[in-house]
């Protein structure tokens, strides 16, 4: 279906579809990017030749490479260069109506074999989907940001989407080098879904005044092994994006109360203290100011990383079992879109499943809350004396 050959098609120049472009370009594909703003497609123009200009001089790449990578994309305003794409892939605002429109022209005006993808995170794949002619070709290609970077990438199918168009994609973004994982089309597929209780546990130990934000980052880094602790995450990744996703995942899961946000991290998302990029989040990033001392008692540091380590692990069983992904994709993407130190299932067989069902239980009739009951197969597999590998 698709080869080297095959040209690739990106709409929206802003900081996904650049990157993107800059992966299908360096794969050796012509790529053509689109945007309707001409001040972005000539920000994304100079972002290329900056970001290849520093992968040379870091002996990363040739400088033949380079300018092959440059000569093979072309940036464009009209949609009408898209006609010879065999597959289109979408990067333009997270927004369910807008995208449908552009899904309805790009079909429109391409042959009958293009493949239509949508980079988006939060969006049904099966909805923008809908308003094609032939929705059997269009599908969820999720990058993560940096695109360029990261090596994970979602591969979603719509309830319409032909799976062996799926499986083309996958085989095609394994070619470009990076790892993919098949998901089914559901609020936030893998890696925003099974990473909410990393946020939203961490917020609930702080908003109860069981440890500061301070101890909790501290904890989750020292004890945990992550590479940031989640208030400095939060914080990293903007509030106006972060709790967004969080807001936005609850709601489309009917407000299921494992997913509920902080009002907490609402009223910084109100106050404009969006976290690093505006100077302020949970912590202040201006000049001069000082940072929290966290309290290095480890008794309640192992407590609040069992606590949220648990947590995580039981919506990762949770999205095996309803069969959103297989056991090994849900580690995958853990590991290489959100750089955790081990996959969430193989951390729960090293835990002992027992051990893990005992933490959850133990927070459920604490609470008498919902939000902590335990995933059906995690009890399934403790009572079968099962493991995940
Ligand atoms: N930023 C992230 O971390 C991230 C990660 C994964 C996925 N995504 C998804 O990728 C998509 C793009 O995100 P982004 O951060 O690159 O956005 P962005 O705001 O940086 O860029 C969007 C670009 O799309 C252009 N655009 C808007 N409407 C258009 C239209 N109708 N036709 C052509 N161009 C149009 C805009 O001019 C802009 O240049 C969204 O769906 C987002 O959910 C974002």
């Amino acid at each position: 279906m698709f080869s080297k050959n095959s040209i690739i098609g990106v709409v929206g120049s802003g900081a996904m579809g650049s990157g993107i472009a800059q992966v299908a370009a360096t794969a050796g594909h012509k790529t053509i990017v689109y945007d309707t703003d001409a001040d972005a497609l000539e920000k994304s123009k100079t972002n290329l030749t900056n970001s290849l200009t520093k992968l040379v001089e870091k002996q990363k790449i040739t400088d033949e490479k380079a300018k092959e990578i440059l000569n093979l994309t072309s940036y464009s305003n009209s949609i009408q260069d898209f006609k010879n794409c065999a597959l289109i892939i979408e990067a333009i605002v997270e927004n369910s109506h807008v995208k449908q429109e552009v899904f309805k022209e790009l079909e429109s005006i391409t042959s009958e074999t293009c493949v239509l993808a949508s980079n988006t995170s939060s969006l049904s794949i099966t909805s923008i989907a809908s308003a094609c002619i032939n929705p059997e070709k269009v599908i969820g290609i999720h990058f993560f940001n940096p695109a360029t970077l990261m090596p994970l990438v979602e591969i979603i199918p719509g309830v319409a989407t032909d799976l062996i168009i799926a499986n083309h994609c996958q085989a095609l973004i394994n070619s470009w080098g990076k790892v993919t994982v098949m998901a089914k089309d559901t609020p936030g597929f893998i890696v925003n879904r099974v990473a909410r209780p990393f946020y939203s546990e961490a917020l609930r130990i702080y908003d109860e005044q069981i440890a500061d934000m301070a101890t909790i980052d501290w904890a989750m880094r020292e004890i945990g092994g992550f590479k940031m602790g989640p208030f400095e995450l939060m914080d990293l990744i903007g509030h106006d994006v972060n709790y967004v996703v969080t807001e936005t995942v609850w709601k489309q899961f009917y407000y299921d109360p494992r997913f509920k946000p902080s009002l907490t991290q609402k009223r910084l998302l109100e106050a404009n203290f969006l976290g690093k990029k505006s100077g302020r989040g949970f912590y202040d990033y201006r000049e001069g100011a000082t940072l929290s001392e966290p309290n290095k008692d480890e008794v309640l540091g192992k407590h609040i990383v069992n606590r949220i380590l648990c947590m995580l692990i039981n919506e990762a069983c949770d999205t095996h079992y309803l069969g959103i992904a297989s056991a090994l994709d849900i580690d995958l993407a853990m590991t290489k879109g959100v750089n955790y130190p081990k996959g969430l299932l193989k951390w729960a067989d090293e835990l002992g499943l027992s051990q893990v069902l005992i933490t959850l239980n133990e927070l459920y009739s604490e609470y008498q809350e919902d939000r902590y009951r335990a995933c059906i197969l995690l009890k399934k597999m403790v009572k079968e004396e099962k493991h995940f590998y």
